[in-house]
């Protein structure tokens, strides 16, 4: 089939585009692409009908962060990230006119012709470029999504011979946006630290202080499914690194979030943030900032484009409980690691549930007893 491409070294069979498969599959998804009758999308939730009228049920919450120096708007953060791990960010600061250029940069890159996407094929030593998949296991239920991976700090490894060069406005695009995100980042990170009781730039050191920080930028672009019902374009899974800055397509729904065991399906407020933590951050506060579980769905009559901007911590420093957050009455619950160690697992089994966070959970249970 000329949709199968081989993604170069280190793939364990050949790749296949899901936008290829999409085109060409007709009425019936492959094999694959099938997940397990108990994780699929419409046995495990049944999606409040009404909420595509207007009439929602629960949703995540939303923080305007206009006054980001208030101590309401530290709260209202500290409050999500207590009880939901998420929340969407309004009035961040980010110029709508940015967020459009970005989305319809990347947009163009998807639609660009086979050859030129696959100029950028990536291999799963350092995913970076495009891709189809997370982990190397032969064999394995596929996500119904394509992506693009890269790296934008440190700048050392930045290289924008690993971006597309099509459409002409992306890379310009993408550095703006990265700019302008690192910013809201920083920002948000201030309040996360306050809503911990600690100083605003006590988690942006943890992190590496200045210059330290590491980002990346993983594009997702979920081609129309014959059988969303069937499978999902993300299984579920907790982000690895820092905190996430999720920007999605207004008017196509997808992102589910796990709360008290059911899945909730975020109704994204024109041009917000959707903000999350990740692992890193849920073990930097010692469990008292969740990293939740989310998957997403995908839609039989639209594509949809996500753009996923991870802040994560220097990679090669130890993460661990900040010490102020330890005592006797709450014992550390992570042991140290670096960014770096911690991403080996994922990359070689690829993102599963919360998994990885819990098998680290028992192996300080293990190591104290
Ligand atoms: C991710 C992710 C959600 C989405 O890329 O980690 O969770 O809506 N994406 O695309
Ligand atoms: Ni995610």
């Amino acid at each position: 089939m000329s949709s199968c491409f081989n993604g170069g070294a280190g793939w364990p069979e050949p790749v296949v585009r899901v936008q290829a498969v999409s085109d060409t599959c007709g009425e019936t998804i492959p094999e694959r692409y099938v997940k397990p009758p108990n994780e699929r999308p419409s046995t495990t939730t049944p999606q409040p009908a009404a909420s595509s009228h207007g009439i929602s049920g629960p949703n995540i919450p939303v923080v305007d962060m206009s006054m980001p120096d208030s101590e309401e708007t530290a709260r209202a953060v500290e409050a999500a990230c207590r009880e939901w791990g998420f929340f969407q960010a309004v009035n961040h600061g980010v110029r709508p006119e940015l967020l459009r250029r970005a989305r319809s940069s990347w947009r163009g890159f998807f639609r660009q012709p086979a050859e030129v996407r696959e100029r950028y094929a990536n291999s799963p030593t350092t995913y970076e470029g495009y891709g189809s998949r997370l982990g190397t296991a032969k064999g394995g239920h596929l996500d119904w999504g394509d992506y693009y991976f890269l790296h934008l700090l440190p700048s050392s490894i930045k290289s924008h011979d690993k971006w597309p060069d099509l459409p002409s406005t992306l890379r310009e695009a993408t550095e703006e946006y990265s700019e302008d995100v690192v910013k809201l980042c920083r920002r948000v990170s201030s309040l996360m630290s306050k809503g911990l009781g600690l100083d605003g730039g006590r988690l942006h050191e943890a992190f590496g202080g200045e210059g330290g920080e590491g980002a990346c930028l993983r594009v997702n672009f979920y081609p129309r499914c014959p059988q969303p019902e069937l499978t999902l374009g993300v299984a579920a899974h907790s982000d690895p690194g820092g905190m996430t800055m999720l920007l999605v397509d207004d008017h196509v729904r997808g992102l589910q979030v796990r709360k008290d065991g059911q899945w909730i399906t975020v109704d994204p407020v024109p041009d917000a943030f959707i903000v999350n933590i990740g692992d890193q951050i849920q073990v930097l506060s010692n469990a008292a900032y969740k990293s939740v579980e989310h998957r997403v769905t995908v839609s039989a009559a639209e594509e949809r484009l996500s753009l996923a901007f991870f802040y994560n911590p220097r990679s090669d420093i130890p993460v661990g409980p900040m010490p102020e957050l330890v005592g006797p009455e709450s014992p550390a619950m992570y042991p140290e690691m670096t960014f770096d160690e911690y991403r080996v697992h994922i990359r070689q089994r690829g993102l599963s549930g919360k998994a990885h966070l819990q098998s680290l959970q028992s192996f300080r249970s293990a190591a104290s007893s």
